[in-house]
């Protein structure tokens, strides 16, 4: 698993990383722009005026809402990425913050409108991951949502195939989401599935 030297090293390359995988429709980045794409739909058509994404990185979903007028706020923990996240949004709020610490505690009497996280939460154990979305829902305004994209499964099942199919390439450091059980834990959870290995989980 990367740690925040290892993200400042793929900062200039990351962009570029993603889309190779991507277009070789592989684990873990096939689907990226899709699940990227349909988060940004989703806060396009509710009436959001806040987000605050959870390791933004480079910034590629971020800088199109900030871009449609809305407020951005942002915690990443690499200070590169914050570099050229912030070099494209001047106006954002971003932090260099660890999130498996929680909020940092400018935010705590904070909502947003909308909560993004993509490709970045599965660097928390599904404990973790369990406590902080938990914390998150305190953060939403009313009709708030929390949107995650990321490496994702709808089932254990599909979890096992990806594994199988991706071999050596398989991150046994992450922990992905696997809807059906993460459901367990929040109420009208939906997960809205992109391609074998990605997919969009919907928190009220
Ligand atoms: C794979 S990148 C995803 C970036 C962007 N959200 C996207 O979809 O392209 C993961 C990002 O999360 C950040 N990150 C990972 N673990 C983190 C942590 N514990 N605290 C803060 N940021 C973290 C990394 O620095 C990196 O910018």
């Amino acid at each position: 698993m990367l740690d925040e030297t290892g993200f400042n090293l793929w900062a200039d390359n990351y962009d570029k990383t993603v889309a190779f995988c991507e277009e070789e429709d592989e684990y873990p980045f096939a689907g990226y722009k899709t699940v990227l794409n349909t988060i940004y739909r989703r806060i396009r058509l509710g009436h959001g005026k806040t987000v605050l994404d959870i390791g933004f990185g480079t910034g590629i979903l971020s800088k199109k809402l900030y871009d449609d007028g809305i407020r951005i706020y942002g915690i990443d923990f690499s200070e590169e990425m914050i570099r050229l996240a912030q070099e494209k949004m001047p106006d954002a709020t971003l932090l260099r913050h660890d999130f498996s610490g929680g909020l940092p505690a400018v935010f705590q009497d904070k909502r947003f409108d909308y909560i993004v996280s993509t490709y970045a939460i599965h660097h928390l154990t599904d404990e973790e991951k369990i406590v902080f979305l938990k914390d998150l829902q305190n953060h939403l305004t009313e009709d708030g949502e929390i949107l995650i994209g990321d490496v994702a499964f709808g089932t254990m099942e599909e979890q096992d195939s990806c594994m199988q199919r991706s071999g050596e390439e398989w991150d046994d450091e992450e922990f992905y989401i696997v809807a059906e059980e993460l459901a367990k834990h929040f109420t009208g959870l939906k997960f809205q599935k992109i391609s074998h290995c990605s997919g969009v989980c919907i928190i009220k």
